[in-house]
């Protein structure tokens, strides 16, 4: 290519950053030709710069955390890309007691957390009014604190009753939004179609709904991801999970290549510009494929944290990927160790439910 193209074309990409901060979405070719660019440097910084200062218009300094109780690793699901799926007999399961998770609640309150997030397999174990008495008992014991449900695909009536019993939000990954791509990545059962519906019907139940998806997972292209980014815009979600696939050695896809660093960087920054408030993790799987992973998504455009409060016994029983970290730490080891993180990039953990509010309240 000649200089003179070279320069128009990275005008070219440059100006579809700005494009997107200004319109909050671009057409899909246009979103594909971004995303085929995450390793450009020059553009990855300038994209980074507008998503921290967007980041900052909302939450200035600020990280949430949210304390992650992983309480079943029993799933009657088969995804294929999942370590705890039903078909890996290798997988120790185990379910946690209401007088566990009120444990974890406890010890994660005074580390300063005040929002818990119950996340577990679909368990049919927990029935909708085990559910039910779980939250409602959290609630009833630390009232000032939000409950983050993510506990895969139930009825509107299962997700309305969660909601009556105290549930504030729920987190259910899209993990990708193509049909095509999702049968991939998912035995016959399950169907995308199926988990958007979900999505939708939280939504109008009133949750803060989180979505999300896994970045280089298997046969996953530039256009699945530009038809990701696409469905967020149109589900306008409160909260963004995505992190890079990571391989589980019991799966069928422990021979595939983790996802890119770069590549999931780069899709926060872009996610922040979409939408500018939502509250986007940097996640574990993120800080598992580099020691930086977590400081750097938060460089990206992050704004939240979600580590572990898990019983230690039971850490490494929940291993969705291989080489997960903080499978060895206690819970306060990890709020001190992430809060030394932050601080170290100029942020710091912030003791706040952190609920999203949408942008015409916030005007209002
Ligand atoms: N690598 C990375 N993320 C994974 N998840 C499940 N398995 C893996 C894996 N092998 C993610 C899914 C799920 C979330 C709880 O963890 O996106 O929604
Ligand atoms: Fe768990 Fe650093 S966050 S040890």
């Amino acid at each position: 290519m000649s200089h003179l193209k070279n320069i128009e074309k990275k005008r070219y990409l440059f100006d579809l950053i700005d494009r997107l901060e200004k319109n909050k979405i671009l057409e899909k070719n246009q979103l594909c030709e971004l995303i085929s660019n995450n390793e450009n440097t020059e553009l990855s910084e300038y994209l980074f710069n507008k998503a921290r200062k967007t980041s900052k218009i909302y939450f200035g300094n600020k990280i949430y955390t949210r304390g992650l109780i992983e309480f079943t690793n029993y799933c009657k699901n088969d995804c294929y890309y999942c370590g705890i799926r039903r078909s890996n007999t290798k997988a120790e399961r185990y379910r946690l007691t209401e007088d566990d998770i009120l444990n974890c609640c406890e010890q994660g309150h005074e580390l300063g957390f005040r929002t818990f997030v119950l996340q577990g397999g679909e368990d049919g174990f927990y029935t909708d009014e085990k559910i039910c008495k779980i939250l409602s008992d959290v609630k009833l014991n630390f009232p000032d604190c939000a409950i983050t449900l993510s506990i895969g695909e139930r009825s509107e009536q299962s997700y309305l009753a969660f909601a009556k019993a105290g549930a504030d939000r729920f987190l259910l990954r899209h993990e990708t939004a193509d049909d095509e791509h999702y049968s991939m990545l998912h035995p016959d059962n399950l169907k995308l179609e199926n988990r958007k519906n979900c999505l939708f019907t939280l939504k109008k139940l009133g949750y803060q709904v989180g979505t999300g998806f896994m970045v280089g997972s298997p046969f996953q292209s530039v256009e699945n991801l530009a038809d990701d980014l696409l469905f967020i815009h149109k589900l306008q979600p409160a909260m963004i999970g995505i992190g890079p696939f990571i391989p589980h050695k019991d799966t069928p896809f422990s021979d595939f290549s983790q996802g890119m660093l770069s590549l999931t960087l780069f899709l926060i920054g872009m996610l922040r510009l979409i939408i500018p408030n939502a509250n986007i993790p940097s996640t574990t799987a993120l800080g598992t494929i580099d020691k930086q992973g977590r400081e750097r998504g938060i460089l990206a455009g992050a704004n939240v944290v979600m580590p572990n409060l898990s019983p230690v016994k039971v850490r490494k029983k929940y291993m969705l990927y291989d080489n997960k970290i903080c499978t060895g730490e206690e819970a306060a080891e990890c709020r001190f160790c992430l809060s030394n993180r932050i601080k170290s990039i100029g942020y710091e953990l912030t003791v706040d439910r952190g609920d999203f509010i949408a942008l015409d309240k916030l005007k209002a």
